[in-house]
């Protein structure tokens, strides 16, 4: 699988991180990549996507948006998915990629997706292992 995310202070990334740590645990090959370095092409190739972004102003951290634009067309129907990201109160982003990924890609996103409260970030990083066993078990 990969995991693609924007972030700007890091917290986006340190969760791309853990759900790629949990997710290898569980047997599966993961890739990690920033949203500027991905292409369409990579998401096709591969079994299932994550999508992080980070909220700034009630909003997709900008970077991600550019990466939502540039994989419109990717043929991503049917394919697991989910959507995480950091945020501090409301968490926007996340529903704005998991909204993309299940109304543009027509992916299988898995739910909820995974919010992290930057400010307590432990309560919701508890659930990354049982995730990431959903996620193995879409790909068995
Ligand atoms: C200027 C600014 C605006 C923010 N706006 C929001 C917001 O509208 N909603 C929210 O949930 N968090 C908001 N946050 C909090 C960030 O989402 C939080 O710090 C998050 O951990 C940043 O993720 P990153 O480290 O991956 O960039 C804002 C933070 C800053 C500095």
């Amino acid at each position: 699988m990969i995991i693609v995310f924007e972030s700007r202070t890091g917290n986006t990334k340190t969760i791309a991180d853990k759900l790629a740590e949990a997710v290898q645990a569980q047997g599966v090959d993961v890739e990690v990549k920033r949203g500027r370095e991905c292409e369409a092409a990579d998401l096709e190739q591969v079994d299932a996507v994550a999508m992080g972004g980070a909220t700034y102003h009630h909003d997709l951290i900008p970077s991600m948006k550019e990466f939502l634009f540039k994989t419109e067309k990717a043929d991503l129907e049917g394919k697991p998915g989910l959507a995480f990201g950091s945020f501090g109160w409301s968490g926007d982003a996340i529903d704005i990629i998991q909204d993309t990924m299940i109304h543009l890609h027509k992916m299988d996103v898995i739910k909820p997706p995974l919010k992290v409260n930057a400010w307590k970030p432990e309560s919701d990083l508890a659930e990354i292992g049982e995730l990431a066993k959903r996620i193995a078990d879409k790909l068995k």
